[in-house]
């Protein structure tokens, strides 16, 4: 029998079982981390005297080795083995024999893999948010350099009321922010090692679990065994936040996709990171974003995978379980990949301010504004909204905006509009007015929050 748990077995397992039960092309990514939770392993049980400090010591060698060895790429990780697990013991005990054969002491490959997997995770989630740094700092500095940018900001997308670039670039820095925020709360709340779970009820010897979970760099050790080795809520919410977050690159991907159309023209790509097309000789096409919103369906996927493997799962590991890495994987580095390439495309783009202002001359954008100078005269709201949908719909009639009223014309509506008016809907005055909390003309502050986030 070739298998380490084939003890109890009179037969070979089947080839196609083997192959079916493998994990190791998945999993074989943990191998440092495997490694690491082994290597920490034996040194808590030579402490604790279960095994002897020689043991421990050659167990430690000969892990370090095949460490080097994978990384060198002297020692493969073999395609056939069940998973990463088996192999490294495996490959452990055929390197140095009998010590080899007790790190498995007072450990299952149950706590094994969800220490593994934590590990793992704890390390790729670190990877994303330095992208999302990189990333909301990208924005930051575009919202920086485009204050003075005005376009029209949109409801249902029609032109609703003006805004600047700036204002909406950080729109999406308040997005990211919170998506940073929520990969260090998950991060937090998964910060116990289950090492010393065991299969699912603890062990016999007496193991010491603070020692373990601090030689692996987690806080304390999970707390009761049988969720140590069962739960997957920190690969659920992990996914979740890359899932939240590919939403976010998505909206943003959209408009990148609009502004780069004819229709809009509002920015144009760096030929860097656009593409063309085979047959259409004029072709500028933005892949880059369109990949990103296609791509947010594979990671919604593996959020929906992740809660479906876990549903109804009675405690405490079950072998559905080996399903979750793939996902949870796939998962974050597609969040990552996307983050890394979406922010040198955008930095890279230039934003063309002509067009902007144009559109947000067209579309009757100071419309609220010019009710808003009659209200501030004493008029009620509606009443003065009333009376710029009435000019509104004329000037619409007579192709022309509201600021090309003559006085006159004004007075006919009411008799509260002054010469003051035209100052009052243009468009840099219905910007600068905008000085409410959040709004367009509290740029300064809202900028300092995103500078105060990034050098936190
Ligand atoms: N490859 C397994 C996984 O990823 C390791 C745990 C196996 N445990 C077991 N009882 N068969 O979940």
């Amino acid at each position: 029998m070739s298998d380490l748990w084939s003890a109890r077995f009179s037969a070979e397992a089947d080839e196609k079982l083997k192959k079916f039960n493998s994990s190791i092309a998945v999993d074989g990514l943990m191998y440092k981390e495997d490694i690491a939770g082994s290597v920490a392993h034996a040194t808590m049980l030579a402490r604790q005297g279960i095994i002897s400090a020689s043991d421990a010591a050659l167990i430690t060698e000969g892990l370090n080795g095949i460490l080097s060895d994978i990384q060198s790429g002297a020692l493969k990780i073999d395609p056939e083995a069940e998973d990463i697990h088996m192999f490294i013991e495996g490959e452990l005990t055929n390197r140095i024999g009998e010590a080899g054969k007790r790190l498995h002491t007072a450990r299952s490959r149950n706590d094994q893999v969800a220490t593994d997997f934590k590990l793992y995770l704890k390390n790729l989630s670190g990877e994303v948010k330095s992208c999302l740094l990189t990333f909301i700092g990208t924005l930051y500095e575009l919202a920086k350099t485009h204050t003075d940018y005005i376009l029209p900001g949109y409801t249902h997308l029609q032109r609703a009321q003006p805004i600047t670039l700036a204002h909406h670039l950080l729109a999406y820095c308040e997005m990211f922010m919170r998506d940073y925020s929520r990969f260090s709360d998950a991060v937090k709340r998964m910060d116990y090692c289950p090492l010393g779970s065991a299969a699912l009820a603890g062990t016999t010897y007496d193991i010491d679990r603070t020692l373990t979970a601090k030689l692996l760099g987690f806080s304390a050790p999970v707390s009761n065994s049988l969720d140590g080795v069962s739960d997957r809520d920190y690969a659920s919410e992990l996914t979740f936040a890359a899932a939240l977050g590919m939403t976010h690159l998505t909206r943003l991907a959209e408009e990148v996709i609009l502004w780069c159309s004819w229709e809009f023209r509002f920015m144009e790509l760096n030929d860097s990171f656009a593409t063309g097309s085979s047959i259409m000789p004029q072709k500028k096409n933005p892949d880059v974003a369109e990949l990103v919103r296609g791509k947010s369906g594979r990671v919604y996927g593996a959020l929906i995978s992740l809660l479906t493997i876990l549903k109804g799962l009675p405690l405490a590991y079950n072998k559905d379980l080996q399903e979750d890495k793939e996902a949870a994987f796939d998962a974050l580095k597609t969040f990552l990949n996307c983050l890394e390439i979406f922010a040198p495309m955008l930095a890279s783009s230039v934003f063309n301010r002509e067009n902007m202002l144009n559109a947000a001359k067209k579309g009757y954008i100071n419309a609220t504004d010019m009710a808003d100078y009659l209200t501030k005269k004493g008029m009620p709201f509606r009443s003065a909204y009333k009376v710029v949908g009435e000019l509104v719909s004329e000037a619409n009639k007579a192709g022309k905006g509201l600021e090309e009223f003559e006085l006159e014309e004004l007075r006919k509506h009411s008799e509260l509009f002054e010469e003051d008016v035209y100052e009052a809907i243009d468009l840099k005055t219905c910007l600068s007015k905008r000085v409410s909390y959040g709004g367009p003309a509290d740029i300064e502050r809202q900028l300092k929050r995103v500078e105060e986030f990034l050098s936190d």
